[in-house]
């Protein structure tokens, strides 16, 4: 499932960071640890509240119950409803009123009833108000005069200052919630950041050695899982990187043997049988020679037989001088290589008339040993070869560098022919130039030449065994898919 669309739909989960994730995680479960705490927090304060205005309410009952008797007794059996507030004020959660027989509310004193009155109601939202509000609670308790009743008072619950309280104690408890969660995710934050950066690391270092830069290391982590497995990568780093060197030593003796056996079988075909082949003609132009003295028919059916042997001679001739411009140029090893590509170069240009083919040498040595030299002759052969018959240039640009102090040979052979093919299929010659420059530790890359064409670049280092730097040099995107051959 692809992180970018899964399922088709939004997903806030998939593809996120581990950071992300967890941090999330723990958002998620302290909000609903607050639910929970909020929803117990409010059947406690209704369940409080309850038992508080239920007792406060029997407490203010029994009061103005007394206050009225006392009041009746001391007035002569009469309580005036006048005189009631000033005996009833001040009792908590509870709100006192009082009617006259007609219904008619007599003024309380102020502060009487003082529950409600509390600065604090205005402070709570309704919606809080609404959900710890408690069972409305009253009592009615008669006031007589004379054995007749003159009126009431009323005596209702009042939950608001309780409620006030409540919303206060939760306020502060959610503001101090609040603030140790930003702590905590504060200090997850920069904890989780700490733990990650050694697997971005490591996500780096996959990247190196999956670009094939086996020498690349990890830094030992803090964190001890995280160190293990950083050991594991270095080792198999350095596992990797032995099994390249080794494979690179293997390739470059190959090459270094196959060089030798072709050298030395140039060196027989060139020195034993071209002497051979020549012998041969000297001979048979002899026999020709001879051939005049005998008798006509006789010298005619000879001229015949010489002349058929001369034809095959011509041809393993030919042959031979093939075989030897295939297997090794002569030249190389005997002149300096700037000549001998100059002459390859030169060679293309007058079998390929209307076409333009230039080399330019700068900085180059008289020679750099067999395999060193044979491989840039071929590079330049195959490329040049390739931009004739495939891309059919009109000019081709050769360009070979030894910079001073580099260590390395840096090739250019750039066409304005048709450029790659999307669809080209790779052939034995761009991987035969593959093969040579592993072996020898060189690198190439096959871009787009500049305003149309190929461009082969080849990078060899120079003296000794192969560096493995073939995979140091940046292969980009946009090259070929040559490249992988
Ligand atoms: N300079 C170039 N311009 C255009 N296409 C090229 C160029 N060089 C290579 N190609 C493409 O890359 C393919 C592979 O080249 P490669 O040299 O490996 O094989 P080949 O030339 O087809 O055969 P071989 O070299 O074995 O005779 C070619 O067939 C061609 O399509
Ligand atoms: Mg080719």
């Amino acid at each position: 499932m692809s992180a970018d669309a899964p399922n088709g739909g939004f997903n806030l989960w998939q593809g996120r960071s581990l950071r992300w994730q967890v941090m999330a995680a723990v958002i998620a479960v302290n909000l609903c640890a607050a639910l929970v705490a909020a929803a117990v927090i409010v059947a406690n304060a209704r369940r409080a509240t309850t038992v508080e205005i239920g007792s406060s309410l029997a407490i203010a009952a029994r009061f103005v119950e007394e206050t009225v008797e006392r009041l009746a007794s001391a007035e002569g059996g009469a309580a005036s409803l006048t005189q009631l507030p000033v005996h009833i004020s001040g009792l908590r959660h509870v709100r006192i009123r009082i009617e006259d027989a007609a219904g008619n509310v007599v003024d309380l004193a102020p502060g009487a009833g003082a529950a409600g009155d509390d600065d604090s109601e205005g402070d709570v939202p309704a919606w809080f108000a609404d959900l710890v509000t408690v069972d409305r609670m009253e009592r009615d308790i008669p006031v007589a005069e004379n054995g007749r009743i003159i009126g009431r008072v009323r005596v209702t619950g009042e939950a608001s200052d309780e409620i006030a309280e409540v919303w206060e104690d939760m306020s502060d408890l959610a503001l101090l919630a609040f603030a140790v969660n930003i702590a905590i995710l504060l200090a997850l934050h920069v904890v989780l950041g700490r733990l990650l950066r050694p697997l971005k690391t490591l996500s780096a270092g996959l990247h190196e050695l999956e670009a094939g830069r086996f020498g690349h290391r990890l830094p030992t982590p803090q964190v001890r899982e995280l160190a293990l497995i950083a050991d594991r990568f270095n080792a198999l780093g350095t596992a990797l990187k032995a099994a390249q060197d080794d494979n690179a030593r293997l390739n470059e003796r190959l090459i270094r043997v196959q060089d030798d056996e072709r050298r030395q079988i140039a060196a027989d075909l060139h020195d034993e049988l071209g002497p051979c082949l020549f012998g041969i003609r000297a001979n048979l132009e002899s026999v020709e020679r001879l051939t005049g003295r005998a008798e006509p028919d006789l010298a005619r059916r000879i001229a015949e037989r010489t002349g058929t042997i001369a034809g095959i001679l011509d041809r393993v001739q030919g042959l031979n001088r093939r075989l030897l411009r295939r297997i090794r140029p002569m030249a190389l090893g005997h002149v300096p290589l700037a000549a001998v590509l100059a002459d390859l170069v030169a060679d293309f240009e007058n079998h390929s008339p209307g076409r333009t083919v230039r080399f330019e040498a700068h900085g180059l040595a008289e020679r750099y040993g067999d395999s060193i030299d044979i491989t840039i002759y071929r590079c330049i052969q195959e490329a040049v070869t390739n931009a004739l018959r495939h891309g059919n240039a009109r000019t081709i640009r050769v360009t070979l560098r030894a910079l001073d102090g580099s260590g390395r040979l840096d090739l250019a052979v750039e066409d304005d022919g048709s450029g790659m093919a999307e669809q080209a299929a790779p052939g034995f010659g761009l991987l035969g130039i593959e093969e040579r420059l592993g072996a020898l530790g060189g690198s190439w890359r096959i871009v787009p030449a500049s305003p149309r064409g190929t461009r082969i670049e080849i990078t060899l280092p120079l003296g000794g065994a192969p560096s493995g730097a073939a995979l140091d040099l940046p292969i980009p995107a946009d090259a070929t898919r040559l490249n992988a051959l």
